[in-house]
């Protein structure tokens, strides 16, 4: 008898691990999914820890083409464990040639280290370099199989849909702040109006519509000789080359700016009136005890007068500039242009003071 309820049992349990499954996947991919959600598999033990990510990968695309846990993971615990749960990109081009060779090539891939060669990242503590830097500069990441990128930080996992990718959410959380306001300014610009209003790519551009994607095209950079075309798809010829030459235009007068301020505080600290001097201060990483301005300048251990220049060039040069290509008015006047002859103002200001404390 007791061998017989055991053989009940087992043919119980065996048609729910079957037919529970078979249920939810449907019968099209019957033969993989009994394997798949075999108690021993990496299905049948995350499932019920993981209830959601194992959902997620139910509804992609890479369910539907038959692509397991292990396809991406690999089956050795221990190294996914080494790997913080992370997948290399070279596993995904293996599938994905096109796209894993256009991110190779584009900014993306340059991020982590590119972070890591700037001075403020050297100076800054170890904490404030994960947190503060990298998670955003991280989709550049190393693996040790040499792939270089986080394709998941634009198509989340385990969903991995293109979809997703497409919608400006999906670049908002890195390109934002007062030195890359993009998604700040598009959602401000009358394209992110009308995109938010309708959800229609068709008529509004969104990020992707500009900074045009796909398989081979995995950079997002608007190539120069291609962005008028893509916006005379809704608008017409003068209307862009107008607007086109105004974004130039305000290009060269932030520069413009920018070299004037450049030009004073070379000339305070030509004549010794920086406080603490440059000779005065820690040294800095790369350039020592010598004034540093632009991409590498530090915003710790300076002066006053420098901080305001720091702030002209990373943040209101970059607002002008980047409101000025996306289109927002706010970005491009009051919260860039209005700023940046302000400190200015103010650098003149304090040169001015400087060099009268001098005479006394
Ligand atoms: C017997 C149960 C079991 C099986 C079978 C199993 N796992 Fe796991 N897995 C775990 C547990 C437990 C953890 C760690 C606990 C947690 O974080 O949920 C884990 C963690 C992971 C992680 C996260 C690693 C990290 O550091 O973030 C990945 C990825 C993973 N497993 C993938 C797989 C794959 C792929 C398979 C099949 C080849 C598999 N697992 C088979 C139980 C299992
Ligand atoms: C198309 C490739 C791919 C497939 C298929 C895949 N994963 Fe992942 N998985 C990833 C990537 C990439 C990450 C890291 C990004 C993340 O955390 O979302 C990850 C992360 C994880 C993690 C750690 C997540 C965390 O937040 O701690 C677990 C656990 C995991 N996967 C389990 C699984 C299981 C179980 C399956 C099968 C049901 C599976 N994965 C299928 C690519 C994949
Ligand atoms: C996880 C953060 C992150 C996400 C998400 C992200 N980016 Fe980026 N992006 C960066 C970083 C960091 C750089 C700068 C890389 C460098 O030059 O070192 C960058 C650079 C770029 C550049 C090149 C800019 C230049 O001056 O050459 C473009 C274009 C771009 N991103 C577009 C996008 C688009 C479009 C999306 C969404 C589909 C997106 N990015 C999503 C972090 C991100
Ligand atoms: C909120 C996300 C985010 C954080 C945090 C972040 N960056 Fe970036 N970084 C970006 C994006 C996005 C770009 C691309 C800007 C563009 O092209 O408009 C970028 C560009 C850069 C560049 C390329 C050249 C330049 O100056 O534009 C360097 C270098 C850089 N970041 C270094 C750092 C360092 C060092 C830190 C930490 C001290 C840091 N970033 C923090 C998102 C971030
Ligand atoms: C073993 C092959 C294989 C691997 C490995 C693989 N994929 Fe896929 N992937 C596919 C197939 C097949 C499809 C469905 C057909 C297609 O869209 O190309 C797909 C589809 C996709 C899509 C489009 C989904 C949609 O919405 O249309 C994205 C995005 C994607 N994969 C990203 C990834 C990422 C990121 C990785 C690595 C973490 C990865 N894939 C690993 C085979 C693979
Ligand atoms: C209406 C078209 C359009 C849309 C929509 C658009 N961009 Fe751009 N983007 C441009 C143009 C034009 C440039 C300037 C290209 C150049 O000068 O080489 C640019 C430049 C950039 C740059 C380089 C730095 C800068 O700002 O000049 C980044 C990064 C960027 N865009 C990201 C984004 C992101 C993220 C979104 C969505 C939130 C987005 N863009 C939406 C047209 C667009
Ligand atoms: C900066 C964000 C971003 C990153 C990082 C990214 N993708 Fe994509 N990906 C997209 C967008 C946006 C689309 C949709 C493009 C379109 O429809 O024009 C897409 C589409 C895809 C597709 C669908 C088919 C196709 O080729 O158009 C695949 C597959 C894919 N990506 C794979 C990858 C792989 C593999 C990586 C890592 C090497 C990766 N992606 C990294 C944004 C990204
Ligand atoms: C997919 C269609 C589409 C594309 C592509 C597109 N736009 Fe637009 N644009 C619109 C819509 C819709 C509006 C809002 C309604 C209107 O003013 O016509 C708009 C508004 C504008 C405005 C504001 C006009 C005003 O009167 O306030 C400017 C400037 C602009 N677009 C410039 C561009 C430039 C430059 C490009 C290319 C870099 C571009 N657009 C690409 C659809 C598009």
């Amino acid at each position: 008898m007791a061998s017989r309820t055991s053989w009940i049992a087992r043919v119980a349990v065996a048609a729910v691990v079957v037919l529970v499954p078979l249920s939810v996947v449907g019968y099209r991919y019957a033969p993989a999914a009994v394997a798949w959600f075999d108690d021993e598999s990496c299905v049948g033990c995350h499932r019920e820890r993981n209830e959601r990510l194992v959902g997620q990968w139910i509804d992609s695309a890479h369910f539907a083409a038959r692509l397991g846990c292990e396809g991406c993971h690999g089956t050795d615990h221990d190294a996914m464990f080494a790997a913080d749960g992370d997948v290399s990109p070279e596993i995904c081009g293996k599938c994905h040639e096109a796209a894993y060779k256009g991110f190779a090539k584009s900014a993306h891939a340059r991020a982590a280290q590119d972070a890591r060669d700037n001075a403020r990242f050297k100076v800054a503590p170890p904490a404030m370099q994960r947190q503060g830097c990298m998670s955003c500069h991280a989709i550049g990441k190393s693996f040790p199989d040499g792939g270089t990128g986080r394709c998941n930080d634009c198509h989340a996992g385990h969903l991995f849909a293109a979809a997703e990718a497409r919608e400006p959410r999906a670049c908002e959380g890195c390109h934002m702040g007062p030195d890359h306001p993009q998604a700040e300014a598009w959602r401000a610009s009358k394209h992110g109006i009308v995109y938010r209003g309708l959800k229609d790519e068709a008529i509004s551009p969104t990020c992707v519509g500009c900074h045009v994607g796909g398989s081979s095209r995995h950079d997002f950079d608007v190539r120069p000789e291609e962005i008028a075309a893509t916006c005379e798809r809704c608008h017409a010829k003068g209307f862009v080359r107008r607007h086109l030459a105004d974004a130039e235009e305000i290009g060269r007068i932030a520069d413009g700016l920018v070299a004037e301020a450049a030009q004073i505080l070379r000339e305070l600290n030509d004549e010794g009136l920086l406080a603490p001097s440059p000779a005065d201060r820690p040294a800095h990483p790369e350039a020592g005890h010598t004034m540093v301005l632009g991409g590498e300048q530090l915003y710790s251990d300076t002066t006053a007068v420098e901080q305001t220049f720091f702030e002209m060039t990373k943040f209101h040069h970059a607002t002008t500039v980047k409101g000025a290509n996306h289109f927002s008015p706010d970005h491009v006047h009051w919260l860039g242009y209005a700023r940046l002859q302000a400190n200015l103002t103010r650098i003149r200001d304090a040169a001015r003071r400087l060099r009268a404390e001098r005479k006394d």
